[in-house]
């Protein structure tokens, strides 16, 4: 039996191995609705034996999107396509779950095949927020509106509602996406947040957004459901946020009630240059967290083979692998995993209109 397909149990949710297919934007949605594209997609992945699928990045609120293609769930008209997809996934034997989202000053952007950069003002762009009124620049030099006190509290209700939606669809995981440069990501930062006021300076004024947010949706994702938050541990970067202030955060937010945390790293500046790019690169840091913050971890980035995957679950005691673009190469990693690793789940991981077939080969 491999390590990579034991069973995980989160709260009252179960996972029938360690597999994760991590969000991934589309670009493919029109005003944030979800469609066939997605149901295919998505669908496809838990018929390919993952044990958790994560919706892309979903957001918020309209002007909190990335793109104006993002998926959103800031609509109580989102919550039946939703609800189709959730389902399908779950008949499928994976968990539903879904990414919601603020893109703070990363937002009003084409998509990433239209270009990637800020969409002008007369192109149908629109204004963004952010902490600070500092552009992230390169590609984004939009320099967003800096956030009242009342914008605040209306993205953390926004949280709250697509939290509600979200659970109305029937996703059984809530992932809070405070990674990547995005809004939440933008307060943890000192390169992208400026402010003087209670959100702003110190740890504790930083991580205020990301700690008020999170309690306010606990109050609604219920107890028996798994909350997770994606995080950039890292921003690899001179008065970045560090691994060492980000243990202390997780430890915060296992406190509140967070469940697990989606480690991940950098992207709050166009500057890239110092992330140490390689097969794995982010467990050490994982495991790390794992062990000081005493919570659930999953990781991402370079991930890419069955025995690589198996190490870092049987080894670094890592809780789930996130895979991102080996799941896009091949949406039925998981079985040709299980099979590489002689897991008898193979057998019983493909669907029934295929398993017989397969098997006769
Ligand atoms: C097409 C694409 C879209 C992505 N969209 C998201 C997203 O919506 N939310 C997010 O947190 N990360 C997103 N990511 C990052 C992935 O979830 C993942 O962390 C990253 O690609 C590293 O994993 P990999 O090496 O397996 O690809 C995206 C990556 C890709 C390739």
């Amino acid at each position: 039996m491999a390590a990579l397909f034991n069973e995980l149990k989160i709260k009252d949710v179960s996972f029938r191995n360690r597999i994760a297919v991590a969000p991934m934007c589309q670009y493919s949605s029109d005003n944030g609705f979800p469609n066939d594209w997605h149901f295919v997609h998505l669908g496809s992945r838990a018929v390919g034996g993952a044990g958790l699928v994560v919706v892309e990045a979903t957001a918020v609120s309209a002007e909190g999107r990335i793109s104006p293609a993002d998926s959103g769930i800031y609509l109580d008209e989102h919550v039946e396509p939703f609800g189709r997809i959730a389902s399908f996934l779950k008949q499928h034997g994976a968990v539903a779950g879904i990414q919601i989202a603020h893109a703070g000053r990363k937002a009003s952007a084409n998509k990433p095949w239209e270009g990637d950069n800020h969409i002008d003002s007369d192109k149908g762009g629109w204004d963004t927020i952010a902490p600070s009124a500092v552009a992230f620049g390169a590609n984004l030099p939009k320099v967003p509106q800096a956030m009242s006190v009342q914008d605040i509290s209306r993205i953390r209700e926004a949280f709250v509602l697509a939290a509600q939606r979200s659970l109305a669809a029937g996703f059984e995981l809530l992932e809070l996406h405070f990674a990547h440069g995005y809004l939440a990501h933008e307060f943890y930062s000192p390169l992208a947040n400026k402010r003087t006021d209670q959100y702003g300076g110190s740890f504790e004024n930083r991580i205020r957004f990301m700690m008020e947010t999170m309690e306010a949706v606990r109050k609604v994702w219920p107890e028996r459901l798994p909350l997770i938050a994606r995080l950039s541990v890292t921003d690899w970067d001179e008065g970045g946020v560090t691994v060492e202030e980000s243990i202390e955060l997780v430890k915060r937010l296992k406190a509140a009630g967070l469940d697990l945390v989606d480690v991940s790293q950098g992207f709050v500046t166009p500057d890239i240059s110092k992330i140490p790019w390689g097969p794995g690169f982010m467990v050490p840091i994982a495991s790390r967290i794992r062990k000081e913050a005493d919570i659930p971890v999953a990781v991402g980035w370079m991930i890419s083979e069955a025995d690589q995957a198996e190490q870092i679950v049987g080894q670094e005691s890592i809780d789930l692998v996130m895979l991102a673009r080996e799941l896009l190469r091949d949406p039925y990693w998981p079985y040709h995993a299980a099979v590489k690793l002689g897991d008898p789940k193979a057998d019983t991981i493909l669907p029934v209109q295929y398993a017989r077939a397969v098997r006769a080969r």
